[in-house]
């Protein structure tokens, strides 16, 4: 098959290693990817999100299937475009992706849908917002509505920080546009799984689930990233969890989506928040797969992953794809002064004599011209160890991690801390 995948993170790294094992065969193109994804496809440079040139490159590399990283592409209606074409989409139009774009209108799908999630009410106006956090109990989460790249919801632990949060996105438009709505709800104690299910807009088919590391600091201190690490499985999310997360949760989503003309094909990833009592309640959703859960995820997808792509972007029946036996862990290394403001232009470099079953995806890197391989974003690698338990994919992850070099670097040495206790404590 002659493929396309858009995006130039990790998670395009670990799509396209994927699809080249898939079938040597295949042609693989990414756009823009990164020279990481330069070693097992043909990079094109057109950004991501430059909606015309990836119509016309579809068009002009005849491609079978295109797959989707990220959000923004697909919330300014790449597959709508595609799909006009005639052309196999793996992700929504832009009225599914607003299920991760608008957290305003993903709330109310939930609500019409009887989905278990956080009480919550949604504010343009920064003085009913504040009427409101005086009537509602402590703690609980204010949140941009529209797209933050995971930096716009804000944990307050006081009336006093959450009427804070509110000022800077309501009144001092700290946020952009993506703060002109806001999302206040209460807080939910519980431990958060990521559930990526691959959907033909009926039916699903979970992927094994994972678990994001989404502060800075180890211990889940600082400031909220991307994600700095994720592992899968996850021992707690088990298969009757998983059932109830099926039923009560992505299933009637999608009912809800159809319901509203906003057809679904692609991944549903639900970021869950799973109760002391075991009820799994709703944080959030994203149109795509998550970064970096799909550095974990894909790797313990065995064959198949290709062809359950395709039929879920053709609206065809999904056919069952084997996941291996084992863990994955993937450890973030990113820049100095991420979050905030990433240094760039570090020279990486990465030992030739790694583990065996390390695979190094690469995010944020760029090739200077004399050849060095150099940091060109937030997020930089992602170092992902694939073995038979937990236990040894979690060290060999680290063990890469720590030989990885470049100036500033900047990762957490606890990735998978819950599963290590509860292996510990079991
Ligand atoms: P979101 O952007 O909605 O995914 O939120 C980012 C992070 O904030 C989540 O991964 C959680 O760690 C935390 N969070 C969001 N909403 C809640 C909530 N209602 N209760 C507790 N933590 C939350
Ligand atoms: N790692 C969280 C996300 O992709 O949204």
């Amino acid at each position: 098959m002659r493929l396309l995948i858009v995006g130039g993170g990790g998670r395009e790294h670990a799509l396209a290693l994927a699809f080249a094992a898939d079938d040597p065969h295949h042609q693989i193109y990414v756009a823009p990817g990164n020279p990481g994804t330069a070693t097992a496809a043909t990079n094109l440079d057109i950004s991501a999100d430059d909606i015309d040139r990836l119509v016309d490159a579809a068009d002009a590399y005849a491609i079978d299937l295109i797959v989707v990283g990220p959000e923004v592409p697909l919330a300014l209606g790449l597959a709508d475009r595609l799909r006009g074409e005639g052309r196999a989409v793996f992700g929504p139009g832009a009225s599914g992706a607003r299920i991760e774009a608008s957290k305003a209108f993903a709330k109310e799908v939930m609500q019409a849908a009887g989905v278990p999630t956080a009480r919550s009410a949604v504010f343009t106006d920064a003085a009913a917002a504040l009427r409101y956090i005086d009537l509602v109990p402590e703690p609980l989460v204010v949140k941009a509505s529209g797209l933050a790249a995971g930096k716009g919801a804000i944990v307050c632990n006081s009336r006093d920080e959450a009427r804070q949060a509110v000022k800077a996105m309501l009144a001092d438009h700290l946020f952009g546009d993506a703060g002109t709505v806001v999302v206040i709800e209460a807080f939910l104690a519980g431990e958060e799984l990521s559930v990526l299910a691959i959907t033909n807009g009926r039916d699903v088919q979970l992927l094994p689930a994972a678990q994001d590391h989404k502060r800075l600091l180890e211990g889940d201190h600082g400031p909220n990233t991307g994600g700095m690490g994720a592992y899968s499985p996850v021992s707690i999310a088990t298969a009757a969890v998983l059932a109830r997360i099926r039923d009560e949760v992505l299933l009637p989503t999608l009912d809800e989506l159809a319901r509203r003309n906003a057809p679904y094909r692609g991944v549903l990833y639900a970021g869950i928040m799973l109760r002391p009592d075991g009820t799994p309640n709703v944080v959030e959703f994203n149109c795509r797969l998550g970064d970096p859960e799909a550095q974990v995820v894909i790797p313990l997808v065995g064959p198949g992953l290709v062809a359950l792509l395709d039929a879920a972007a053709r609206g065809e029946p999904l056919p069952r794809v084997d996941v291996r036996d084992g863990a994955a862990v993937t450890t973030i290394l990113a820049a100095a002064g991420y979050p905030d403001a990433p240094a760039r232009g570090a020279v990486i470099s990465i030992p030739e004599d790694l583990d065996p079953g390390v695979t190094v995806y690469h995010a944020g890197t760029r090739r200077r011209d004399d050849g060095a391989l150099v940091t060109n974003g937030g997020r930089v690698l992602a170092v992902t160890a694939v073995a038979e338990t937990f236990a040894t994919a979690r060290a060999a992850s680290l063990a890469a991690a720590e030989r990885i070099s470049f100036d500033g670097k900047q990762f957490r040495r606890d990735i998978g801390w819950r599963e290590a206790e509860r292996a510990r404590t079991s």
